[in-house]
């Protein structure tokens, strides 16, 4: 405990000088973390440390991540989880690389329609919050999957530190206590006021958070496996919340839902081979599309958000995320046109119409008129071992907190990832991004994502880890984090916290984040036509790159509490 404490201590110094330093454009508050023999870079310090302690204890990199995901649960409930579902994207030592899909399904019961009223409109809020919005969970199952075919420890010694922490209990950041009390109404709302974290508003800074519910469901999991949260108590906890509530998932839904292993999206930029997430996720294929693209501009010529560099990514990120839409959906049960979107020839006609000194508008592209709406949360967390094993997992509630629905008698949040479907084609999530025939509900499928775990290699080496949370804007934060290291030169903290800017088609505006742009870069943005929204913040990376001496170098997000820990 009194290493927790010291931790907590050093974390709420940290956030506070990183709150002070929002002008700062959040570079340079942290110096990267460097260490040879193993490095962890998660959104919280409490699951850094656990994930760095299963490497000194000689576990490898999987083995790390799934103490990371069960941990995160604990300490990070707005995202991470056991009842939501994620990505990992890992490559071994000997350089075999693989990807693993436990995103969330369909409920059996869903249909094309659920989310519209008699009329055929959307019904606001249906999708994404409360029961109706919850998909069925994939992370109990993935991490199971994750063990069994790359673990090296026993699965109850890397579960154990996150019952420990649930028993035990733990303190509040500054950033999570804020973040709990935003959502108060809504636990309300969705619950009642019995709920554990319902507070009226009043969560503390350092407050010790105790969730011994939560503890005996890991307890269920380290002992039964998945049957531990897919049958028994857990399960029936679970469908009680979701029955009560008019909820369809049943457990014929727990019976059936099994994780993938599939086959990266794998591509050249540059000397660099990008090995990223596969459909259902869109994240690899417009990473690939984004990267391939940018290979037509000298972007280390213009420099770091530069007129140009912030120009010519938005106009590539237009075309990108109009393919998106379009194009992309669970391949499963839709034939995604990898190949063609991944073509040269496509994609150099797909982007011959860029012109370095005008704007293109998105109407032009393709029609449409949209918001974004909420704010979004999921998580990331990147780790190298001593043997240069390496594993980038995204995973989520969706929204932060996800439905809002507690299970109280299990201790955890369900997630509301069926906003991540497109209810009606043509009608935006709450991330504002449109869908089509592509991403429609149909019973067991899942739900397109832009989650994009992603690794790097350089001359068949391992380079980077990297990935990033932020719904639509997932895909331009890894995008960005990149070109930081590989045009602009950065190390792998300068990278994470340099301002970053998003497009995503529809609706035509520039995202940046306040403060983080040179005001002469914002002023002829705008006189080009460019429309310029400020954001708190893009993306929140947790990122790890190999130095040229076998150095590992750990990126954390100063938007956070993201550390990185190295082993030494
Ligand atoms: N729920 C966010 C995503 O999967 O992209």
């Amino acid at each position: 405990m009194k290493k927790v404490g010291f931790l907590i201590l050093i974390l709420i110094a940290v956030s506070c000088t990183s709150s002070k330093k929002e002008q700062a454009n959040h570079i340079n508050v942290k110096q990267a973390v460097e260490a040879k023999k193993g490095m962890v870079a998660t959104a919280h310090p409490l699951a850094s440390e656990v994930g760095a302690q299963i490497l000194r204890d000689g576990g490898n990199a999987f083995d790390a991540a799934v103490g990371i995901q069960f941990a995160l649960a604990v300490v990070y409930p707005r995202a991470g989880n056991i009842a939501g579902g994620g990505f990992a994207v890992y490559r071994k030592t000997n350089g075999e690389s693989g990807s693993l899909d436990f995103r969330e399904k369909a409920p059996l019961a869903a249909t094309y329609n659920m989310y519209l009223d008699e009329n055929q409109n959307v019904i606001p809020k249906l999708s994404s919050f409360g029961v109706l919005s919850t998909g069925v969970p994939g992370s109990v199952d993935g991490m199971i999957e994750l063990h069994k075919k790359l673990g090296s420890l026993p699965f109850e010694k890397l579960i154990q530190p996150a019952i420990d922490l649930a028993e035990n209990g733990f303190a509040l950041t500054e950033n999570e206590a804020k973040k709990l009390n935003d959502y108060q109404k809504d636990f309300l709302k969705a619950n009642d006021s019995s709920t554990y974290f319902f507070n009226d508003g009043k969560w503390q800074t350092g407050e010790k958070i105790i969730l011994p519910e939560l503890a005996q469901t890991l307890k269920l999991i380290r002992d039964q496996g998945r049957n531990g949260f897919y049958t028994g108590e857990t399960a029936q906890a679970m469908l009680g919340e979701i029955h009560s509530n008019n909820g369809i998932i049943t457990q014929a839904d727990f019976d059936a839902y099994q994780s993938v292993w599939r086959k990266p999206i794998e591509g050249k930029y540059k000397q660099y081979n990008i090995i990223s997430m596969p459909p259902p996720s869109s994240g690899g294929i417009a990473l690939l599309q984004l990267l391939k693209g940018s290979e037509q501009f000298e972007f280390s010529k213009f420099g770091h958000n530069s007129l140009e560099s912030i120009h010519l990514m938005t106009e590539l990120e237009r075309r990108v995320y109009a393919d998106r839409a379009t194009y992309l959906g669970d391949s499963d049960f839709y034939d995604v046109p990898v190949d063609m979107l991944l073509d040269s020839a496509y994609l150099s006609n797909r982007f011959s119409d860029i012109l370095l000194d005008k704007k293109t508008d998105s109407k032009d592209i393709k029609e449409g008129n949209v918001d974004i709406i909420e704010s979004i949360e999921t998580t990331h967390f990147s780790i190298v071992d001593k043997n240069q094993n390496a594993i980038g997992i995204t995973t989520t509630l969706n929204g932060n907190f996800g439905s809002k629905v507690f299970v109280e008698n299990a201790g955890f949040f369900l997630n509301n990832e069926m906003d991540d479907f497109s209810a009606k084609p043509g009608i935006p999530n709450q991330f504002g991004l449109v869908g089509a025939e592509a991403n429609a509900i149909v019973p067991e499928k899942r739900m397109l994502s832009s989650m994009t775990p992603t690794i790097l290699e350089k001359d068949g080496n391992l380079f980077m880890v990297v990935g990033s949370p932020g719904g639509a804007t997932i895909i331009t934060a890894v995008y960005q984090n990149i070109l930081n290291v590989v045009e602009y030169g950065m190390d792998m903290q300068q990278a994470v916290n340099a301002s970053k800017t998003h497009h995503q088609w529809l609706p035509d505006l520039i995202l940046y984040e306040k403060y983080g742009l040179d005001s002469l870069v914002l002023n002829q943005l705008q006189e080009m036509g460019h429309k310029m929204e400020p954001r708190s913040a893009i993306g929140k990376m947790d990122a790890v790159l190999v130095l040229p001496n076998g150095t590992l170098q750990g990126g954390a997000d100063t938007r956070g509490d993201d550390t990185a820990v190295g082993v030494h």
